[in-house]
């Protein structure tokens, strides 16, 4: 999978392939970032890539033809079929599903906005789709591509190990996961869930479920409401309440 990157600040981006499981993928060559900066293609003496609004008010606006170079350099670093994606907090929602969709591509051109916003004309001639990580305004895309970045390298194939990617398309998906712990079996007066250490993994499978229920109800009852859960899940979901004392 190809990810080429259209940013005034490459060096920010690039550093999400420098470490752990992204940087790995990178080092296999499972996936790849290649960078275009709007800057390179800016034609006066001061590379200008922004401008006052017309209309006024206040900041500046990405200007359309140093991002639209640079976007159409960036297009010939990825295979044909690779959508133009740009990060705003004025997109639709990413979440998992729209992870999964991308992880599917060949590749992606990711377009970082920065300033107050972008030239709305480059966004009808050259973006496919318009992408935000959640309702709050980050100072650029680039964190928020660093985010797509990192959450769809996760599902290429052989990126994480088999145990690994079994989670992910487990039963466990629109839930939020279950709680966990290590060594020791004591520490600050806290006690690991005696389950845990019993070695019976149906139990363990059991109450690592149970705990992803219950803790979806009480922190996103939202996911619940999508999930519509079966009798045997309402059931463990009672079982939870009870147990943690909680109202339904
Ligand atoms: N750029 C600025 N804020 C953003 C957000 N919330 N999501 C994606 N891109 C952004």
């Amino acid at each position: 999978m190809n990810f080429a990157i259209v940013t005034l600040f490459p060096e920010l981006v690039a550093q999400v392939g420098e470490h752990g499981v992204v940087g790995r993928a990178a080092e296999r060559g499972i996936m790849s970032l290649g960078f275009e900066n709007p800057r390179d293609y800016a034609e006066d003496a001061h590379r200008t890539v922004d401008d006052r609004p017309y209309g006024g008010g206040p900041g500046m606006v990405m200007k359309y033809e140093p991002a639209a170079a640079a976007i159409d350099a960036a297009r010939e670093r990825v295979p044909e079929g690779s959508p133009v994606v740009c990060l705003t907090p004025a997109g639709a929602t990413f979440d998992q599903s729209v992870a999964r969709r991308y992880a599917a591509l060949p590749g992606l051109v990711l377009l970082a906005g920065r300033y107050e916003g972008i030239d709305e004309r480059l966004i009808e001639a050259k973006v496919d789709e318009e992408i935000s990580l959640g309702d709050y305004v980050l100072s650029g895309g680039e964190i928020a591509a660093m985010a797509v970045i990192d959450a769809v390298t996760r599902l290429l194939p052989g990126v994480l190990g088999d145990a690994e990617s079994a989670e992910q398309d487990s039963f466990m998906d629109g839930l939020l996961d279950c709680p966990h712990y290590t060594r020791p079996e004591s520490v600050a007066g806290r006690d690991v869930p005696a389950v845990l250490l019993s070695g019976d993994h149906a139990e363990i499978a059991r109450w690592r479920y149970m705990q992803a229920l219950g803790r979806s109800f009480e922190r996103r009852p939202d996911l619940i409401d999508k999930l519509e859960l079966d009798r045997e899940q309402r059931a463990l979901l009672d079982e939870y309440l009870e147990e943690s004392g909680t109202d339904k």
